[in-house]
């Protein structure tokens, strides 16, 4: 986060809130998430793109109050289960200001989606579009998800708008086309707009630009031929994030001016009515306002191998590295570090080798048991892909601001791990 910073004692502080009596009251591992962090890249947001429609993605990072601060921020969410609809609803979003995703929706998905009255459900396979039709007694706008077939080249599992991936129907193609003609000829859907999204950690602000011009030349085609007039493009998230210092991100900025130039010529292009623009950014709302304290447990140094930093947390809470190869840093948080430093792999505490939170970084030759160390960057896909492996209960997620710090998620007890389990 920005405000990121060790204070007079040498202690980091964040929401000037020092991470030792956050791990004093909270225990450790735990998450810990800068609320004027979160607040402040919504308004960016807004800021870089006043006349659009910025779903946030649920997915990154949800809890109650995220969606509170996200919604009180100006931003529509995205949700792609009944679970993260739940979570929305119960903390007051406004329904028609969900847009409902997801690969493979259940038919209890779609009904709780039209039974809430969200705002937009996005249609992803043509059998999706009799189930949903099923489900209905009033209109229901819904976006079609098409895979415009650009290669933003990101990690396998990530990469969502090439054509050989599960989601959406391939632009152009047969499906898509019947898609488009099944929507149409259900009097109670109606066709808002096209989706894409492209995939993650997406750096070049072109990737989108290219989406529009494809994304807008089908709608020219299907006002053609069913003379049906789309007036929403959602071009989905991956906006890129900096996850270590030097890192490069998507330039925000940049990306409006490039959205603008590429709506703008290719509307003229086709003589199309210029659609209102949606996105749906997670990460880059929330991975910079996320740091994880971990304890230090052991320092082993491996005779003629590595020396490993075993910390009290790992896969559970960070699955991203063993996931993609994810890349972390992580600082001393409870002391500010001097004198010299050594090459370390930090690894974490579950039963298996490839639980590794970050490979060969520099640390403290006297980093000992007990000392704190934070991994910036947390905020997004942490707490949301956790785990309970081992039978160890997922962190709790803290907030601070302003000097205080509070609870949003409690730790998960063994109690809560033993409630699941029913004997039988
Ligand atoms: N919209 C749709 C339809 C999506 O599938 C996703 C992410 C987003 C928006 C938000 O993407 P973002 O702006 O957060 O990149 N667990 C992986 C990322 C999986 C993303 C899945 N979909 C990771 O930790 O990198």
């Amino acid at each position: 986060p920005r405000d990121a910073r060790y204070d007079s004692e040498g202690r980091i502080t964040l929401g000037r809130v020092a991470v030792t009596d956050i791990a004093d009251r909270y225990g450790t591992p735990a998450y810990v998430l800068d609320e004027a962090e979160v607040r402040a890249r919504c308004r960016a947001y807004r800021k870089a793109f006043p006349r659009a429609r910025i779903y946030y993605a649920g997915k990154a990072l949800l809890t109650k109050a995220v969606a509170e601060w996200v919604s009180a921020e100006g931003l529509s969410i995205d949700v792609c289960s009944t679970g993260e609809l739940a979570v929305a609803l119960t903390a007051g979003v406004d329904p028609q200001r969900i847009i409902l995703h997801g690969t493979g929706k259940s038919r209890d998905e779609l009904e709780a989606g039209v039974r809430a009255g969200v705002g937009r459900i996005v249609i992803d396979s043509l059998s999706e579009i009799a189930l949903l039709s099923t489900q209905l007694n009033r209109p229901q706008a819904v976006l079609l998800r098409l895979t415009p077939g650009i290669d933003v080249h990101g990690h396998p599992a990530v990469r969502t708008g090439v054509l050989d991936q599960k989601f959406g129907l391939p632009l152009g193609s047969a499906d898509a086309a019947e898609a488009v003609r099944r929507i149409l000829e259900q009097p109670l859907l109606q066709l808002a707009g096209l989706h894409c999204h492209l995939g993650s950690q997406i750096y070049d602000p072109d990737h989108y630009g290219e989406a529009v011009r494809r994304l807008i030349a089908e709608m020219a085609w299907i006002r053609r031929d069913h003379g049906h007039l789309i007036t929403e493009l959602d071009v989905g998230g991956g906006h890129a994030v900096a996850y270590r210092p030097g890192d490069a991100e998507l330039n925000v900025a940049e990306l409006a001016d490039i959205l603008d130039d590429a709506l703008d010529a290719a509307c003229a292009r086709h003589r199309f009515p210029r659609p209102v623009l949606a996105m749906e950014p997670g990460r880059a709302i929330v991975a910079r306002a996320g740091v994880t304290l971990y304890r230090v447990m052991s320092v082993k140094q491996v005779e003629g191998a590595s020396t490993f930093v075993t910390v009290d947390g790992g896969m559970n809470d960070n699955l991203r590295v063993a996931l993609y190869g994810a890349h972390y840093e992580a600082v001393v948080a409870n002391r500010r570090p001097h004198g010299p430093q050594r090459t370390v792999t930090v690894a974490g505490r579950y039963c298996e080798a490839g639980d590794i939170l970050a490979r060969d970084i520099r640390l403290p030759v006297d980093l000992h048991p007990g000392d704190l160390l934070a991994v910036p960057c947390t905020g997004a896909y942490h707490h949301s892909l956790s785990a309970s492996y081992n039978c160890v209960g997922r962190p709790p997620v803290i907030a601070v601001r302003d000097g205080y710090a509070r609870e949003l998620v409690r730790r998960e007890t063994i109690a809560d791990l033993l409630a699941r389990d029913i004997g039988g």
